[in-house]
């Protein structure tokens, strides 16, 4: 059983994850239209894993009995305009949601909420690796250059990467869904 303040944060952050995923998603589609289909298939894969996080929030309201209420998702900004700039606006969007996440835990221990405070430590997991990734992402792309070879390499390593996320990503949807 869920209280009425506790329902309405997960609610708030359903609606995050949903932003999260047409974020990336518009990354995904700019990467494409710049001809960086490995970065835009990795994007693609990060749209996927947003999806996921905010169906494992649905999926908790409902079993705890809470409403389910769905806003209006805000547009992404504008194009980021260049490859490092995209990465960059990945890891400031990921370090926000952290943050969100964080106080969603913050209230749940002050509610004495157990539960939720179970449920959200995965989230807690998966931010550390994403801000793990997207920082190992942005030292690479500093290193061997954005342009080039460099990025080409990159690119290339991130449609590698972007496979292995899709067949994870599937098995979660396939839990999620059960
Ligand atoms: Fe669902 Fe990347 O936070």
């Amino acid at each position: 059983m869920l209280t009425a303040t506790m329902a309405t944060k997960l609610n708030e952050q359903i609606n995050r994850e949903f932003f999260s995923a047409y974020l990336y998603l518009a990354l995904s589609t700019e990467a494409e239209e710049s001809n960086l289909r490995g970065t835009a298939s990795w994007f693609l894969a990060k749209h996927g894993e947003e999806m996921v996080h905010a169906m494992k929030m649905v999926r908790y309201l409902l079993d705890q009995g809470a409403s389910v209420k769905l806003g209006a998702i805000a547009a992404p900004p504008a194009p980021a305009g260049a490859i490092l700039a995209m990465f960059e606006r990945t890891l400031e969007h990921e370090r926000a949601v952290t943050t969100a996440i964080n106080e969603l835990v913050d209230h749940a221990l002050s509610e004495k909420d157990h539960a939720t405070n179970i449920f959200l430590h995965w989230f807690v997991t998966e931010q550390i690796e994403e801000e793990a990734t997207v920082n190992d992402i942005l030292g690479r792309l500093r290193l061997f250059g954005d342009k080039g070879e460099g990025l080409l390499m990159i690119d290339n390593e991130l449609g590698a990467a972007a496979k292995v996320m899709a067949q994870t990503l599937a098995q979660a949807s396939a839990v999620t869904a059960a």
